[in-house]
């Protein structure tokens, strides 16, 4: 699975946005370890808080089929730069999908790649769980 056929996916999900608050579109693409694609769009609502970005809509549904071990996942968004993970996504990809790569993209064929560990330092985690007092 090639970085280019991650982001035509991702790109495609933002098709499916519901977004008719923000009209900020958002897609997202996220590979498994066996190669396998789950793709998530952005999808507000009128309270605007129960708002779900693509990068969520797409580890639901990935972790929900059975799905653990991931490799990495696209971001696509309309902005001139691409759209970065809002802090609750970058918290949730750590805890489910540890330190993956992220391709941010637009449109317009621009991209940036990233670590999540980058984006996302010092995380909280399980790992502090585990100690007691
Ligand atoms: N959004 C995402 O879906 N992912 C991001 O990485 C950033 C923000 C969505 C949430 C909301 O529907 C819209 O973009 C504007 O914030």
């Amino acid at each position: 699975m090639s970085t280019d056929e991650l982001v035509k996916a991702a790109l495609a999900a933002r098709l499916n946005a519901v977004a008719p608050y923000s009209n900020f579109k958002v897609g997202a693409a996220l590979l498994t370890e066996e190669g396998r694609i789950y793709t998530g769009c952005n999808i507000e609502n009128a309270t605007y808080g129960l708002t779900v970005c693509a990068e969520r809509v797409a580890l639901w549904k990935a972790l929900s089929e059975g799905e653990r071990r991931f490799r990495r996942i696209a971001v696509s968004s309309q902005s001139e730069r691409p759209a970065t993970p809002c802090g609750s996504c970058r918290q949730l990809l750590w805890e489910y999908a540890g330190d993956i790569e992220i391709i941010l993209a637009n449109p317009q064929g621009r991209r940036e790649k990233h670590q999540l560990k980058a984006l996302f330092p010092e995380a909280f985690d399980a790992s502090f769980l585990s100690g007691s007092l």
